[in-house]
């Protein structure tokens, strides 16, 4: 049992288990968004979006260093009816997913937490205040996304290079479109092959969120991979900490699908200029 690796985003505590598939600890309502999504009907169009999704198991520390793949397979109980069953005290629920990364001789990642909105309807006044002070100075506001971490291997020198939050937080709508163009540059060409792939992606996405109305991803984000060494590449959204299914339309928008329009315009500039 050991770290995931390639983690760009979030607190970096996502473990990779025996079997390769890895192991989110996961807050109570992300836990209910992924049930919600996997055994609702309505939600079919939506799931080839998000990774696939094993179930779950509530492990203390001293568990996770016993499991070994076949303890796994008897501890996963299936993410169905989440909301009914009760998480074993002092335990951390921990939720199974693919690894998107797996297979690729060089993954390429980039976290893009999307959306106008970064705080939660949960959040107090003080975090509120302070989340959108922070949006509002950032690509968030402008453009709908905002990068928080990417690395790519960099076929001329031979290493990985990255970018972090701080560098995305930075950025102004003038330089929205460069983390999309350091991510495609390999060192010695643009991975226009790579471009295509995630522009086709994310007009289909945009199709599908646009027949939901309750769905709401504050904080979320999208996830770009590719391997370096192949023309494999992903696209899901990631990360439910903060998601729901089931907000009344009108001033609790998140912003993704403005969010989803700019990325997509960023892309087709990109395929155009390198035709
Ligand atoms: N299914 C996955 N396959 C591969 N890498 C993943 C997967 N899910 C998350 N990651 C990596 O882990 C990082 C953090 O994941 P995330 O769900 O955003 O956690 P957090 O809630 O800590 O922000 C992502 O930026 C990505 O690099
Ligand atoms: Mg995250």
């Amino acid at each position: 049992m050991s770290k995931a690796k390639h983690q760009v985003g979030g607190r970096g505590n996502i473990l990779e288990l025996p079997s390769s598939k890895l192991a989110k600890p996961i807050s109570y309502e992300e836990g209910i968004f992924y049930s919600t999504i996997k055994n609702n009907d309505r939600y079919t169009p939506l799931r080839p979006f998000l990774p696939r999704t094993y179930g779950f198991f509530d492990a203390s520390d001293d568990d996770l260093k016993r499991i070994r793949t076949k303890e796994l397979k008897v501890m996963l109980e299936k993410l169905s009816n989440l909301a009914l069953i009760e998480q074993k005290t002092n335990n951390t629920r921990y939720f199974v997913m693919e690894n998107l990364t797996l297979g690729m001789r060089k993954p390429c990642l980039m976290d893009i937490k999307m959306g106008r909105r970064c705080h939660d309807l949960i959040d107090d006044y003080e975090k509120k205040i302070k989340k959108i002070k922070k949006c509002k100075a950032s690509t968030s506001w402008s453009c709908g996304f905002r990068l928080i971490g990417l690395k790519k291997f960099n076929h001329k020198t031979g290493v990985y290079e990255r970018r972090d939050p701080e560098w995305g937080v930075s950025l102004t709508e003038e330089q929205s479109e460069d983390p999309l163009r350091i991510f495609l540059n390999n060192g010695l060409k643009n991975r226009v092959d790579i471009a295509q792939f995630f522009f086709e992606k994310l007009k289909k996405l945009r199709a599908v969120l646009r027949q939901y109305t309750g769905l709401r991803f504050y904080t979320s984000s999208l996830l770009f991979i590719y391997d370096a060494f192949s023309n494999r590449a992903n696209l899901k959204l990631i990360d439910f900490t903060h998601s729901h299914v089931d907000i009344p339309q009108g001033e609790d928008d998140d912003g993704y699908l403005f969010g989803v329009e700019n990325l997509i315009k960023i892309l087709e500039k990109f395929i155009k200029e390198n035709k």
